[in-house]
């Protein structure tokens, strides 16, 4: 058996030990040309090569290549080219997308020509939201959310590219008077960890550089501790919006993204989301693509992976409310589109037992909900208290007929209800056993007689 040409990264143990040995006995490097593994290789002094070592491994991790998998290299050259964007429209990055013209009037021009977006997530807000852009860019969608919110709603702009933010904040004062209200802010994090203020952090370290790994240290802990007190605090956000940015974060990180998207909304908060999918899952090669990965091609989630992320996370109600049928973009025949879904949170929590039941509209014969409930068509189903809220609010208040019981059951006083039972309603349990009329259904029909 040849063990030199095995294939193994790592030599045989044995072989492992003469390369200790011929350093550890040769320290002021006097062997030369000793054999190594079964190569011959100049054998160079310890703390020699121990340094060249170091060099060698400094410059590999300061220089990512784009050719490794993991997406190595990719969040810098969507830095780079969105810093170029924000200095000069880039044609190639533009997804013909329209607004509501009348929130565009207010926003200047050079915000309006260096929009990158694909969609408009800002017709999901209303009045009185608290708003978070993920990757907001030149801020047209955060100046077009302050105009939809108003003056008692919020605007948060969240991107990590100075270029841009520099961009977003030099008509801050402008856009603010000519809509009549201030209530945006842009702030520089990365959108997969919205803990951490890089405007802060970066001062810091303007004040105290890491020349050392003692100092890197201290940074690692300081950013712990900054973690303990996060940017964006958990459950703040009435509404999430991104206009084509979801894409571009590396693959590695897109988890984190929805983890973080999930943990700053508040209970019962949503978010509306347009970006660019593909049709068919994008092979690694072209993930390797640095200018198709911050051209928002390659790193486009494929359609169900897209919705699998966000069931992932714990969103409910996740819905397409925007599909465009012409792609943007073709790649080796792989279509490439913008999409705007919709999504909620606030599933979570204890499930009461309320006597309440839904009975669904149809046309489907049944359907089966992010929490596993199958809802028959027709059928009075018995749901928890939690459900039967999440069912009676958008997106499914429609598809509907929400039955409560005659009398309330305070959830003090409430009894624990399996939401993994599927079962049917009695109408008795809802309308209580001893039930022959209420006196709120008298006025209606009694007076007159004969109508129903
Ligand atoms: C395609 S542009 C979209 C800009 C804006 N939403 C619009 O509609 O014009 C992408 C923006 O997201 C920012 N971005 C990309 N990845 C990011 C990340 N991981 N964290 C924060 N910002 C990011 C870029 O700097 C850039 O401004």
């Amino acid at each position: 058996m040849n063990h030199e040409n095995n294939g193994n990264a790592c030599p045989p143990a044995g072989r492992r030990g003469k390369h200790k040995s011929v350093i550890a006995s040769d320290p002021k490097g006097l062997l030369r040309g000793a054999h190594i593994f079964g190569e011959e290789r100049q054998v160079l002094p310890e703390k020699y090569s121990r340094k060249k070592r170091a060099v060698k491994q400094s410059r590999r991790l300061l220089r990512p290549t784009s050719g490794r998998p993991r997406n190595d290299g990719m969040e810098q050259a969507v830095r780079d080219r969105y810093a170029r964007g924000a200095k000069a429209k880039e044609e190639a990055l533009c997804c013909p997308t329209s607004y509501d013209p009348k929130y565009l009037r207010v926003i200047p021009k050079e915000i309006l020509e260096k929009d990158y977006g694909c969609g408009d997530p800002s017709r999901y807000l209303k009045e009185g939201d608290t708003v978070l852009d993920l990757g907001s860019g030149g801020g047209k969608i955060c100046y077009i959310a302050s105009q939809v919110v108003g003056p008692k709603g919020r605007v948060i702009g969240v991107d990590f590219n100075p270029a841009m933010l520099e961009l977003a904040r030099k008509y801050q004062k402008e856009a603010g008077d000519r809509i009549g209200w201030h209530n945006v802010e842009f702030v520089r994090a990365r959108i997969q960890d919205l803990r951490t203020d890089l405007e802060a952090l970066e001062e810091s370290l303007k004040r105290e550089p890491v020349r050392s790994i003692d100092d890197l240290f201290q940074v690692q802990e300081a950013l712990e501790r900054l973690k303990g007190v996060p940017l964006i605090e958990d459950e703040s956000i009435d509404v999430i919006v991104s206009n084509c940015v979801l894409n571009l974060v590396r693959s590695e990180d897109k988890k984190t993204l929805f983890r973080e998207m999930h943990r700053v909304l508040k209970k019962g908060g949503r978010a509306a989301i347009s970006d660019i999918v593909s049709d068919e899952s994008v092979p690694q090669k072209l993930q390797e693509d640095p200018k198709l990965w911050s051209g928002c091609i390659s790193g486009a989630f494929q359609e169900k992976e897209f919705f699998k992320a966000f069931e992932e996370a714990g969103f409910y109600g996740i819905k397409i409310e925007k599909f465009d049928e012409r792609p943007w973009r073709i790649v080796r025949g792989i279509e490439f589109r913008s999409m705007t879904i919709t999504a909620c949170k606030g599933k979570e929590g204890p499930c009461w037992e309320g006597n309440q039941a839904v009975i669904y509209r149809g046309p489907w014969k049944q359907v089966v909900d992010d929490d596993g409930h199958v809802l028959k068509r027709g059928v009075r189903t018995a749901v928890c208290d939690k459900t039967f809220q999440i069912y009676s609010k958008a997106p499914y208040q429609d598809e509907f007929i929400l039955v409560p019981p005659s009398k309330d059951i305070p959830l003090s006083k409430a009894k624990h209800f399996d939401c993994h039972r599927q079962m049917e309603r009695d109408p008795r349990e809802t309308k209580g056993k001893r039930f022959t009329k209420p006196s709120a259904m008298k006025s209606v029909c009694m007076d007159g007689g004969g109508c129903c």
